[in-house]
């Protein structure tokens, strides 16, 4: 665990200004020679033991990171062996910070189709591995992480009552790839690269177009906001997280907010939110969350879920 205390030592930047900035008090960084399969694993075993599942249950994993391992296989390859899960396919999905919201929907398309009947979708990443640990406006807001949940198919209704993922929706404009970014990759510079952001104008876009893209599933399912149990957003700042609620009218307690422990994990942080919420309580079965997240590509998109 890092605090921003350590951070002071590391960058001209201090407790006070990261806290009011972006609501992050504290991040985790992994362990010389851990990597993103290792917490991965650790998730999916988590999750399966919570759902009392076995690896021969499982007939797909998907993991979204933008941290792999190695540019190839791909982490869910890493993490389906890990967890001696021996049948079925495995593949990642890159959509940055929106990544967990993309892989939950490709796991209810592929079940939808009939063609899989569980999925374990991880999400999971190391940020601490490509930040440039000399650039205050990027090093103090992201962490390492990874949480996992099991999809599993169910018959439903078609009404708001079902159980499960009710809708997805996802969006992306490659035209805003120089506001968050990393500068390498195989094909370019043959190296790994640093995270880059224009913190201003991801703030800006972020905001307008979660809340378009929460409304449009609320309009799709039928659901209103007071049919609301939790909003669990990307964890990405408290200042962002506060300003879509409120201009959603969805009021402050039904926000889980946990960016002040882990700061942004990228594709883990939705997973790791739910982890929370559902530990301490919050989470029940049967209640709507709404989750949503914007990511590098511009790459947005939000799930409206019954638990
Ligand atoms: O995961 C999805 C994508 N990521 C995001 O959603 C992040 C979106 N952006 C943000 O969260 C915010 O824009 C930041 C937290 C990155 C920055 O907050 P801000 O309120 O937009 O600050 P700013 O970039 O406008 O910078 C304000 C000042 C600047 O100084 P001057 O030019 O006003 O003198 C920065 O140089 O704060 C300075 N600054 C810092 N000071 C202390 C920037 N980083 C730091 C730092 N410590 N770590």
């Amino acid at each position: 665990m890092v605090t921003n205390r350590e951070l002071e030592e590391r960058v001209d930047t201090s407790d006070e200004w990261i806290v009011q900035r972006t609501g992050i008090r504290e991040r985790h960084i992994v362990a010389e020679g851990e990597t993103t399969s290792v917490m991965g694993i650790a998730a999916g075993r988590a999750a399966l033991a919570d759902a009392g599942l076995g690896p021969d249950d499982i007939d797909l994993v998907i993991c979204a990171t933008s941290t792999p391992d190695y540019t190839f296989p791909s982490t869910a390859t890493q993490i389906q062996d890990g967890l001696g899960i021996r049948g079925g396919a495995a593949f990642d999905i890159q959509a940055v910070c929106t990544g967990f919201i993309y892989a939950l929907a490709t796991a209810d398309k592929f079940i939808r189709s009939g063609s899989h009947r569980r999925v374990l979708v991880v999400g999971a990443e190391t940020f601490s591995k490509i930040l440039d640990w000399t650039d205050r406006g990027t090093c103090v807001l992201f962490g390492d992480g990874a949480g996992a949940v099991v999809v599993e198919a169910q018959e439903g209704t078609g009404a708001l009552s079902d159980r499960g993922i009710l809708t997805t929706q996802l969006r992306s404009d490659g035209r805003y790839r120089d506001r968050l970014y990393v500068d390498g990759g195989p094909g370019s510079t043959g190296t790994t690269g640093h995270l880059r952001m224009e913190g201003r104008d991801v703030f800006k876009f972020a905001v307008g177009k979660v809340i378009d893209v929460v409304r449009e599933a609320f309009a799709e399912t039928g659901a209103e906001i007071g049919d609301l149990d939790w909003f669990v957003p990307h964890q990405a700042n408290r200042r962002i997280i506060e300003a879509s609620a409120d201009k959603l009218g969805i009021p402050r307690e039904k926000v889980v907010i946990t960016v002040d422990r882990h700061g942004n994990t990228s594709a883990a942080s939705i997973p790791l939110a739910l982890d929370a919420a559902r530990k301490d309580g919050r989470i029940k079965d049967g209640h709507l969350v709404m989750l949503e997240a914007i990511g590098g590509g511009f790459t947005w998109g939000s799930a409206l879920v019954r638990w």
